[in-house]
């Protein structure tokens, strides 16, 4: 057994159980946070038994700042860390004017403060180490999401984040990848009201991929030294689209999209 250590946000459920699980499976160590207290102790309890590793929980929530900074001096103080994964996230359906300042507040905390400064703790650690540092982000960091005011843009934030990360820090070993999931088979959507038997398609460009899918696909991907992973043709080809037609069709095409929404 390894006395590798992983910390990972957002471990309760969908992308963030898929890593523990993964990084379990590799013989990490685990520190998990998350807000859902039992099903993270059943979590932990499983891959315990399973893999044989210990698994601490930290339980907050990362919009609280009490909780962000139990965790941010949690990752501070440990002597060795050697991959942290900054996954907790979710998405508020409105447009900017529609939803309370709260909300967006509480949004802007979760994904832009929260991963910036559980970063910034771990990365004297993740360097020494030559360790690895997952940012979370989305197809939607290249993507207007005017619907869904803030998520678009805190994924841009992320994945630019990330992105500046791990060019500044790939001299001294340090593997940063910025993941960017299309749709994804979790608890995100559900959240949102909306139902999974219908919402996920199997096939065509809106196809979704499952959480171990695009955990897999990010470690082949930080095994090829890339800074950022797409799973699946559907969402590289998606990301191709945006990134080289021309802008003026990607908003004509929004614009006339009545929708234009980025969960409904
Ligand atoms: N599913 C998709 O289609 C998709 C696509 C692109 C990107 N993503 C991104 O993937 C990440 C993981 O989402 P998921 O799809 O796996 O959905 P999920 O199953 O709902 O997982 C979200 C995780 O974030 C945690 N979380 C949410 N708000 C939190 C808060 N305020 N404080 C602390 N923890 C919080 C949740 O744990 P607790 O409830 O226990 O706190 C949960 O473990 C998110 O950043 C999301 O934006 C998802």
């Amino acid at each position: 057994m390894s006395d590798r250590l992983a910390v990972i946000t957002g471990a309760t459920s969908g992308i963030g159980a898929a890593y523990a699980e993964a990084f379990a499976k590799q013989g990490y160590h685990l520190l998990l946070a998350g807000r859902r207290e039992s099903e993270l102790g059943r979590l932990a309890d499983r891959l315990t038994e399973q893999y044989g590793v210990k698994v601490q929980l930290q339980i907050g929530d990362l919009a609280d700042h009490h909780d962000l900074h139990a965790l941010v001096d949690a990752v501070t103080l440990l002597p060795k860390l050697d991959a942290l994964v900054n996954n907790a996230g979710y998405a508020v359906d409105g447009r900017l004017g529609d939803v309370d300042w709260s909300d967006h507040q509480a949004l802007l905390d979760v994904h832009v403060l929260a991963t910036t400064q559980l970063t910034h703790a771990a990365l004297p650690n993740l360097v020494r180490a030559k360790g690895i540092l997952i940012n979370v982000a989305s197809v939607a960091s290249w993507i207007p999401t005017g619907n869904s005011a803030l998520y678009g843009p805190t994924k841009a934030f992320i994945r630019s984040l990330t992105e500046s990360i791990g060019l500044a820090y790939r001299a001294d070993g340090l593997k940063a990848l910025a993941l960017c999931p299309g749709f994804t088979i979790t608890d995100f959507h559900s959240r949102m009201g909306l139902d999974p038997e219908t919402f996920y398609q199997k096939k065509g460009f809106v196809r979704a991929w499952t959480a171990d899918q695009v955990v897999e696909q990010s470690f082949k991907d930080i095994s090829k030294g890339r800074l950022i992973s797409v799973k699946g043709w559907n969402y590289k080809l998606l990301v191709f689209l945006v990134r080289h037609l021309p802008m003026s069709l990607l908003f004509a095409a929004l614009g006339r999209s009545k929708s234009a929404r980025f969960t409904k």
